[in-house]
Formats: C-alpha cells, structure tokens, sequence
C-alpha cells in the first residue's frame, strides 16, 4: 500500500507531538506543524487561512490533518475578557474549521479520499470553573466534526475527534504545579492515573487507520474513565 501523508497541527509539543511519533511509528509521512515548528516541521499558524494553504502546497499531497493545536488560559466568567475568548476560540475552534476546511478543498480537486481528526477534550461535556471559553471551544469542536463527517462522507472523508482528559504535556504542567492538584485528578480519574500524551495519540492513529473505516463523526473520550463517571 502507498505511504500515506499527515500533517499534524500543534505537532511540536505535548500530544501533538505524540501523534507525530505514533503515526510515523505506523508507517505514515508525518508533518509536523507549529508556530515554531523546529528543524524538521513546517510553520503554521492554524488561526490565518493563507498560512494553512501555504503548508499544504509546501508539503505536497497529504491524506489527512490532525487538527490538534491548542491553547488552554484560565479566567472565571465575570473577568474574562473578549481578548482572552478570542484568542481561545480562534485558536481551538477556528484553527480546527480552517484546517479541515484546507484539507477537503485539497483532496477534492485531487478527488482523492482522506481522513482529519480533531482533538477536543473531555471539558466538551464536563465543565470546570475558569474555562468558559476553553469548554465552549472544545463543545464547538465536537458538533464541528459531527458536521465536517456528513459533509465528509460523500468525498470518502471521514471526520472524527478525540477528547483526552488530564494527559500529562506543557499544557498541564501549570496545573500540576499547584498544591493537591495532581492528588484530586488521581483521585477523580477512576484509572487513577494522569495519562500520557501517547494515549490519545494512539487513538488518533486508530480513527486514521483502517481498522476504522466505518467510523466517522464521533468523539472518542481518551480520559482514564472520566466521563463515565
Ligand atoms: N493536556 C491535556 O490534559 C489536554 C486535555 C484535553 C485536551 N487537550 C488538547 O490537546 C491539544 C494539545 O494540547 P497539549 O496538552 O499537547 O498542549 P501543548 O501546549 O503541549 O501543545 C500545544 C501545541 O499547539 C501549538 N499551538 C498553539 N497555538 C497555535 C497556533 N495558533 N498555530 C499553530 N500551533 C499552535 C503550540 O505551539 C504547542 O506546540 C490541545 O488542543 C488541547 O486543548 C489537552
């Protein structure tokens, strides 16, 4: 079977960067891409629609996007302010639209099947306080591949999203600095255990593979059992 290529968003650091690694360990060409992607990615900024066709043509035919840039910033509803939930939402929920969006024009006007998933986050279903912008943002994501899916179908392109829940990458670090943090996560996940950024990467190369092949427009929780309980 021909090597398959996928560019990874937010593929410098922390989950993405897992994705990177799994899915070439599964034999896909991986491109990583990053605001500072490093010596072997491709700059990216996933807000700024012309950033994204100017990556696409620099790496030449892909057959998927993981869609997994992302930024977290805390800030209780009363404080937040309009500059904060633009730069959440414009960077979660606009970088995920314009990514797929980018990837559906490439492989119609090469009338090529292909794959795109999407990382959410368990906070689509369980709200924290702090985050109503970031809990809003991965809501949206996850009713986005819902609809890119049906859109999707007809093309041979299946969308899907995952939703990790506490994965230990540089966005979590912050937290797990303060005190009892770490404690009430393990207590609270019922696998006890904060995960590692292979364990939704794993799960992103499953939606990609095709073992899934009929799967399409679902949210995969990677989150230790937190939603079930
Ligand atoms: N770590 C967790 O516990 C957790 C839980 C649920 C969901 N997630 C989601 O997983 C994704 C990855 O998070 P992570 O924990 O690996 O974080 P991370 O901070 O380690 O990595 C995020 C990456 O996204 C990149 N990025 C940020 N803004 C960008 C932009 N505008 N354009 C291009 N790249 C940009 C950053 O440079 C960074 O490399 C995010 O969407 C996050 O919301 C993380």
């Amino acid at each position: 079977m021909a090597v398959r290529k996928v560019l990874v968003s937010g593929g410098r650091s922390g989950i993405g960067a897992a994705c990177c690694e799994v899915l070439a360990g599964a034999g896909w060409q991986v491109v990583a891409a990053d605001l500072d992607p490093g010596p072997q990615g491709v700059t990216l900024d996933v807000r700024d629609p012309a950033a994204w066709t100017a990556a696409i043509d620099a790496v030449g035919p892909l057959d998927a996007v993981v869609n997994c840039a992302g930024i977290r910033t805390r800030a209780g509803l009363v404080d937040l302010t309009l500059d904060q939930w633009d730069q959440v939402v414009s960077t979660n929920l606009t970088g995920t639209f314009l990514g797929t969006q980018a990837l559906f024009r490439h492989l119609m006007d090469a009338a090529r099947p292909g794959g795109v998933v999407n990382m959410a986050s368990v906070n689509f279903q369980s709200a924290v306080p702090g985050q109503a912008h970031y809990v809003a943002s991965k809501a949206a994501v996850v009713a986005f591949t819902k609809a890119a899916a049906i859109e999707g179908a007809p093309l041979g392109i299946r969308v899907n999203a995952v939703a990790p829940g506490a994965i230990h990458t540089p966005m979590l670090e912050q937290r797990l600095a303060e005190p009892g943090q770490r404690e009430w996560l393990e207590e609270r996940i019922p696998l006890h255990r904060i995960g590692a950024p292979g364990d939704p990467a794993r799960a992103v190369e499953f939606l990609l593979s095709d073992a899934a092949s009929y799967i399409t427009g679902v949210t995969l929780p990677v989150d230790g059992g937190w939603l079930a309980s």
